[in-house]
């Protein structure tokens, strides 16, 4: 079965959408708001939920841009889905958090514990970072170069793994006719000495109801397909066609087979953004209703921090500059470049295609067109499932719940209940078995 994550943000993906007259004021801010969201994905049988972050608003060079982007305040993300949590009930709880500035002791107690709260729904978004102002909100004026920052990710992510990892799942027996606890031989110190981190363990909180929780991550270079092939269990992907997604899913595969594991246990979920209405003819309204609502300095930074080159100056009707590689968000621009290429677009052209859905795919048409396609991209093995980023909240998800979702389902393409209780059994990801018991651990 195809895997459905939703992608929540604020009143809505596109990056206009808090202009538009449908979305509530404050959007991102209201927690009515995310539960109503929530509560429509959960009936929509989503496998999960998941929130985006970054540690900073915006630099003093972009205020300018910035004021008119609805990105710049947001809710931490495992507080958001703490408090989701307890609205919800089969859902993934799916927040981001990064590598690049605290300990990974923090993340894995962190994560466990949403986990707990939730009965075995949390995953964590793993990332390294790349918004040029997020140093500063650290004591630090730049990023670690991407190669450095990948490095300390991958260790990090051991820790984390290993500190998941201190607790045999039975190890709690309080016993209260012996006044015993947990039984110690089902302890294990981790004693990590590595290059970034020396951690002892245990971690202060029990093995988590799903093993560990789910490991999720977004990254498209050769360092960051290495980390996901080695340590993730769900892939975020940017291909915008098929045949690149193909081949991403592929090469990921066979450096999954290279680390010794399953591939199957590998869910890649490519983004989209739907315009689903009626009739296509009404799809197609809705899409340039949006595309108008995009004030161009907005539009031209979007595209400008995707390729790495303020395009403020250039002549909009050229074609974009020749570009060096950039540290981070390689992925991004390595879509956005290959497009203009590709298309021979104008700068003008490029941020109307992609500023909206900050690079990710758009698809819009009727319920079957985009059930079509859909069903195309996973026939043809280019995904597990997709990462649905509504231009809208709450309607443009309403008009996928009700729209998209019962024509997947007709098509015996999607769930139509929940498989399981945790967010691993309903990817369908293996339980992962504690070292001791696998025998790879004293
Ligand atoms: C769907 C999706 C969500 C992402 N969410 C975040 C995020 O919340 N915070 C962040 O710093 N980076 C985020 N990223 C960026 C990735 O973590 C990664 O840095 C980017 O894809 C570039 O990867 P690369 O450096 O390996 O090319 C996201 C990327 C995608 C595709």
């Amino acid at each position: 079965m195809m895997k459905l994550g939703l992608f929540i943000q604020g009143g809505g993906h596109h990056v206009a959408a808090w202009r538009h007259p449908s979305t509530p004021y404050g959007a991102s801010q209201s927690m009515a708001h995310h539960a109503e969201i929530a509560g429509l994905a959960e009936l929509g049988r989503f496998d999960m939920i998941f929130f985006a972050d970054s540690l900073v608003s915006f630099g003093p060079d972009d205020l300018e841009v910035w004021k008119r982007g609805a990105a710049v305040s947001r809710i931490e993300p495992v507080t958001m889905l703490s408090a989701l949590s307890v609205l919800t009930k089969n859902i993934g709880l799916v927040a981001t958090f990064s590598t690049s500035f605290i300990e990974p002791y923090y993340v894995a107690r962190l994560f466990a514990s949403l986990d707990k709260i939730s009965g075995g729904r949390a995953g964590w978004n793993l990332v390294t970072s790349a918004a040029p102002s997020e140093p500063h909100s650290f004591s630090r004026t730049a990023h670690a170069p991407a190669a450095e920052r990948y490095a300390r990710a991958g260790e990090f992510a051991d820790v984390v793994l290993g500190l998941w990892n201190t607790w045999e799942d039975d190890a709690f027996i309080e016993d209260r006719e012996n006044g015993l606890y947990f039984d110690p031989a089902k302890m294990h110190y981790l004693n990590h000495k590595g290059d970034h981190f020396q951690v002892r363990g245990p971690l202060n909180i029990r093995r988590s109801p799903q093993g560990h929780p789910v490991i999720v991550q977004a990254g498209q270079s050769e360092a960051g397909r290495e980390l996901a092939a080695r340590t993730t269990e769900v892939i975020f992907g940017v291909q915008q066609q098929i045949e690149p997604a193909r081949q991403f899913r592929d090469d990921i595969h066979a450096r999954a087979i290279r680390y010794g594991r399953d591939p199957a246990a590998i869910k890649i979920m490519p983004g989209v953004m739907p315009f689903v209405a009626p009739t296509r003819a009404q799809a197609q309204e809705k899409f340039e209703e949006m595309q108008s609502l995009i004030h161009p300095d907005l539009g031209i930074r979007v595209i400008s921090e995707m390729i790495g080159v303020d395009l403020r100056g250039y002549d909009l009707d050229g074609p974009l500059p020749e570009v060096q590689a950039i540290v981070g968000q390689s992925g991004r621009q390595q879509v956005v470049m290959d497009m203009a290429r590709r298309d021979n677009l104008s700068i003008r052209q490029v941020y109307q295609r992609v500023a909206g859905a900050r690079a990710h795919r758009i698809i819009h048409g009727s319920p079957a067109d985009v059930a079509d396609d859909l069903e195309e991209w996973y026939k043809k093995g280019a995904a597990d499932g997709f990462n649905i980023m509504p231009p809208l909240f709450p309607d443009g998800l309403k008009d996928f719940v009700d729209l998209v979702v019962p024509e997947l389902q007709r098509r015996g393409l999607f769930r139509r209940e929940y498989e399981g209780k945790t967010l691993r059994e309903n990817l369908g990801l293996p339980f992962p078995v504690h070292r001791k018991k696998e025998g790879r651990e004293s």
